[in-house]
């Protein structure tokens, strides 16, 4: 058996899977978010472990023989965190999460380095960890020089579990500290930010042994083997991992509340002004790139809201047919937009709105809207030289049919949804488990999965889609000069 570990931003996930990879046991544990101020995101570490604690303990009283027959844990987790330690290994404060923005300034002032992009491939983003220690110098210097580590969230519980401080090349790719290209430490830029490699954990691949379960644990949780932890993944890289999007050709859309496009790389090809992210991939000598958008099924459940109605009651209004684009756009930048535009200030917009515009007209510009983000997305990562023939969806939005349609049109893509299974990060955080265990090939464990249905784009609309894209990418420039 094999252990996932997915440590998400409102919860904890874990899950066994058996030599076939068949999931046989899972159980989560809720977690909250604390906002002490506008645009901060903490967690208090102690809480990841209660929750930690709870999901192995309910495992432990359902499935006890499974559980003890584990020989192999992966770690999957929420990327960008920081959290702090002193040298004995005590959390300094609570960690500063990848969604918390207060370091803005910090990160625009490193992003100005040149030697950031460089070196990283990527913009530095105020998510980023760097330019969080660079706050936390500035505002609260105690704390700075009393930080002995710096560990990501998932990285925590594994010293948490092991005693051992490790991180792997695809979390450590969003710190803004690691030179992306040859998968290592940047010196140079730990520097930049008054640190060096002391203050890091050694990195290893995804598939590889970062340490052994501590026995205590073990006996705690009745595992009779030794159990090994594998290096794991950032939760975009280990959710990869679970659906097999590890080799080039091979991308998903995510249409949850913010949305990713991931396409897996063999080659490191970074283009950072158009803010996409290009990272280590969780397995050896593999990278990925990856488009994010922060507002996808986020601004249907905002017009749900305004509309009193659900999600799926909107699209279901829209029928089964796919519309020819009305003529009302829809930007959905809700939160301000990362991919192409690392813009946190911008904001959405309806256009074209006519007297005859009813509910149904703008379900259709919002789903239409985040469709052509995707396509953003799309363009991005053509420019940084990586071309898509299909892409496979996953996350709430990809139940509506309607939105399906729109994203294969939008794209001109086939887009193939994928049968039963589970598609988060801790089923790929499992596999990486395995394979580090039984020292087992990556790309022979980490397989695509069984596609239920192909999704095929609209050519009878092919050209009214590329007018309404075309109206889109112009609102953009002409929005932000009101701004
Ligand atoms: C990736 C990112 C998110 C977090 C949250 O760049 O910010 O996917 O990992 O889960």
């Amino acid at each position: 058996m094999y252990l996932g570990i997915d440590l998400g931003t409102s919860g904890i996930k874990a899950l066994l899977i058996d030599d076939n990879q068949h999931i046989t046991a899972s159980a989560s544990a809720a977690l909250n978010v604390s906002r002490p101020h506008s645009g901060w995101s903490e967690q208090n570490p102690a809480h990841w472990i209660d929750a930690l604690e709870t999901v192995l303990g309910v495992l432990k009283s359902t499935f006890p023989a499974k559980l003890a027959a584990v020989r192999g844990i992966g770690l999957s987790g929420q990327m960008h965190g920081a959290t702090l330690l002193d040298r004995d290994g005590k959390v300094l404060r609570p960690c500063i999460l990848w969604n918390d923005t207060r370091s803005y300034a910090e990160a625009a002032a490193l992003d100005a380095d040149p030697r950031f992009r460089q070196i990283t491939g990527n913009i530095v983003f105020p998510g980023f960890t760097a330019p969080k220690l660079l706050w936390v110098k500035h505002n609260e210097p105690e704390i700075f020089t009393h930080v002995a580590k710096v560990l990501l969230p998932k990285d925590y519980l594994r010293f948490w579990l092991t005693g051992e401080y490790v991180s792997e090349m695809s979390d450590a790719s969003g710190t803004g500290w690691l030179d992306v290209g040859n998968r290592r430490w940047s010196p140079e830029l730990l520097t930049a930010t008054d640190l060096d490699e002391s203050h890091m954990p050694s990195l290893i691949e995804g598939t590889e042994i970062s340490g052994v379960l501590k026995p205590e644990l073990a006996r705690r949780w009745g595992m009779s083997g030794e159990a090994v932890i594998a290096g794991g993944g950032g939760d975009n890289a280990a959710s990869a991992c679970g659906m097999g999007v590890v080799s080039p050709g091979h991308a998903f859309v995510s249409l949850g509340t913010s949305g990713v496009l991931f396409a897996a790389n063999s080659a490191y090809l970074p283009r950072p002004e158009s803010a996409v992210h290009t990272f280590c991939h969780a397995l050896p000598d593999t990278w990925h790139q990856m488009g994010v958008i922060l507002s996808a099924t986020d601004a249907l459940n905002w017009y749900a809201e305004i509309a009193r109605s659900s999600p799926a009651n909107l699209t279901a209004e829209l029928g089964d047919t796919l519309k020819t684009p009305s003529g009302v756009t829809f930007l959905p930048y809700l939160s301000g937009e990362r991919t192409p535009y690392n813009d946190a200030a911008i904001r959405g917009a309806f256009v074209g709105l006519g007297r005859e515009s009813d509910r149904a007209t703008l379900t259709q510009a919002v789903v239409e809207g985040v469709s052509f983000a995707f396509r953003d997305c799309l363009e991005a990562l053509a420019a940084a030289g990586t071309r898509l023939d299909r892409v496979t969806a996953v996350g709430g939005g990809s139940r509506s049919d309607y939105w399906l349609k729109a994203i294969a049109t939008a794209l001109d893509l086939p887009v193939d949804v994928p049968g039963d299974g589970d598609f988060g990060g801790a089923f790929g955080a499992a596999r990486l488990g395995l394979i580090a265990a039984e020292q087992a090939d990556p790309w022979a464990v980490c397989t695509l999965p069984i596609i239920a249905e192909t999704v095929e784009p609209e050519a009878r609309l092919r050209h009214a889609f590329d007018d309404a894209y075309a109206r889109y990418r112009a609102l953009y420039p002409a929005l932000r000069s009101l701004a």
